[in-house]
């Protein structure tokens, strides 16, 4: 099967990690080259908003992510900065700290505090050493493309490697997980992780968030590519929102379990459980309880039309997706809508919705190959008609996960 089209081409990895570690030796020093890990950030086609529920999702990995640029200090402090926020964070290894910063840095911070407390456990803590690390990228921050997991399972897997601690891919991205709802405090669910730490190119990944076993399904890249737009909204109510809307399962969880014995998770209650039950849930709990329910069964749909090859029925499902996204989950924006209305019109086009959290960032749209430019034009286009500015619609190609680069 082929793979899908990389819009990140070999050569152009090798400049933006030349490049990436020009900025490193400016912001810490000639000395030493450091070593540059990569960890890729990830889309999601299926699945809006499940995995916290408990149900299935289907994401990939993309090929933007994360440059991790690290170097062995003889002390035992940690410097941590970005290439787009220089001034960073510097901590002792033997005294880490318990509260959060409130910038990007906690993401970072997050796994390394865990990484050391697991590394105390191993009866390791004592080999570590410090470390200055420096982040970058080429993966828009905040727009529904992971970067906070891109980030995080990259961390875990550079701390792995430079320690040589023997941590492995789960635990990793446990590690991750464990930051980002336990430091930084979002109550994210295990899919952006998972997809992260077991990424395969060319593949979809079925993850059942349920009781969190995966399977890697193949999506035929002849015939499709996966395009992102832009809309350069900014989620800033995200993260209130978001652990809203995660309360607000919860909640439907509480008041439909007793009429539905069979489930564990909130995914497991079938519709007509939902229905029957609906004038028990206030208001807004009631929308979000019956997109879970719909959701769950657009998904197996959509996994039933990928194993058929029946890429338009797929494509239904992302449309009807972002609408229950957009009407039951209150999760889109003007602009987004405007996005999948736009792909919706433009024949090349197979299917589109919001991906990620929503609230702003990105749609994905799944597009017939070889018609890429147009459905990317026409939606440009539309834009532009509407609110006076050109954004960004590209195709992204699939990623193998984390890893150490190396100057070709
Ligand atoms: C964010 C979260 C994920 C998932 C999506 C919505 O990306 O981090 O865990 O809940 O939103 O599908």
């Amino acid at each position: 099967m082929p793979e899908p089209a990389s819009a990140q081409d070999p050569e152009s990895l090798s400049l933006l990690l030349e490049e990436h570690r020009r900025t490193f030796q400016a912001c810490y020093g000639p000395e030493g080259s450091p070593r540059t890990f990569f960890s890729p950030g990830r889309v999601n086609l299926f699945g809006g908003h499940l995995d916290y529920s408990g149900g299935p999702v289907m994401p990939t990995a993309i090929d933007r992510g994360t440059f991790i640029a690290a170097r062995k200090r003889s002390d035992r402090r940690i410097r941590i900065a970005s290439t787009i926020d220089p001034r960073g964070l510097e901590i002792d290894l033997d005294r880490l700290p318990d509260t959060r910063v409130g910038r990007w840095v906690d993401y970072p911070l997050g796994v390394v505090i865990d990484v050391v407390v697991r590394a105390r456990g191993l009866g390791r803590a004592g080999t570590l050493f410090g470390l200055d690390i420096l982040f970058g990228g080429n993966l828009p921050i905040g727009a529904g493309l992971s970067s906070s997991a891109s980030i995080c399972v990259g961390t875990a897997f550079t701390l792995d490697r430079i320690w040589e601690l023997g941590l492995g891919a789960e635990e990793r991205v446990r590690s991750a997980l464990r930051a980002e709802r336990g430091f930084v405090g979002v109550q994210c669910g295990i899919m952006d992780p998972f997809a992260v730490g077991y990424a395969r190119p060319g593949h979809l990944l079925w993850l059942q968030c349920r009781d969190e076993t995966f399977e890697h399904l193949p999506l035929d890249f002849s015939r499709v590519s996966i395009l992102i737009a832009d809309s350069g909204v900014q989620r800033e109510l995200a993260k209130g929102a978001f652990n809203e809307r995660v309360d607000q399962c919860r909640r439907a969880f509480e008041i439909l379990s007793p009429h539905a014995p069979q489930a564990s998770v909130l995914a497991d209650v079938p519709s007509e459980v939902v229905e029957a039950h609906v004038a028990e849930l206030p208001g807004p709990i009631a929308l979000r309880a019956r997109h879970v329910a719909s959701e769950v069964a657009r998904t197996f749909e959509a996994r039933e039309a990928l194993l058929a090859g029946d890429l338009s029925r797929m494509g239904a499902c992302m449309y009807a997706t972002h609408e229950s996204l957009r009407d039951l989950y209150e999760c889109s924006c003007e602009e987004l809508d405007l996005l999948v209305e736009a792909a919706s019109e433009s024949e090349g086009a197979l299917g589109s919705r919001l991906t990620g959290a929503g609230f702003g960032g990105c749609t994905v749209i799944l597009t017939a190959r070889g018609r890429e430019q147009e459905v990317a034009n026409h939606v440009v286009e539309r834009f532009e008609q509407r609110y006076g500015r050109r954004i960004a619609v590209e195709a992204f190609g699939g990623d193998d996960g984390p890893r150490e680069l190396t100057l070709s």
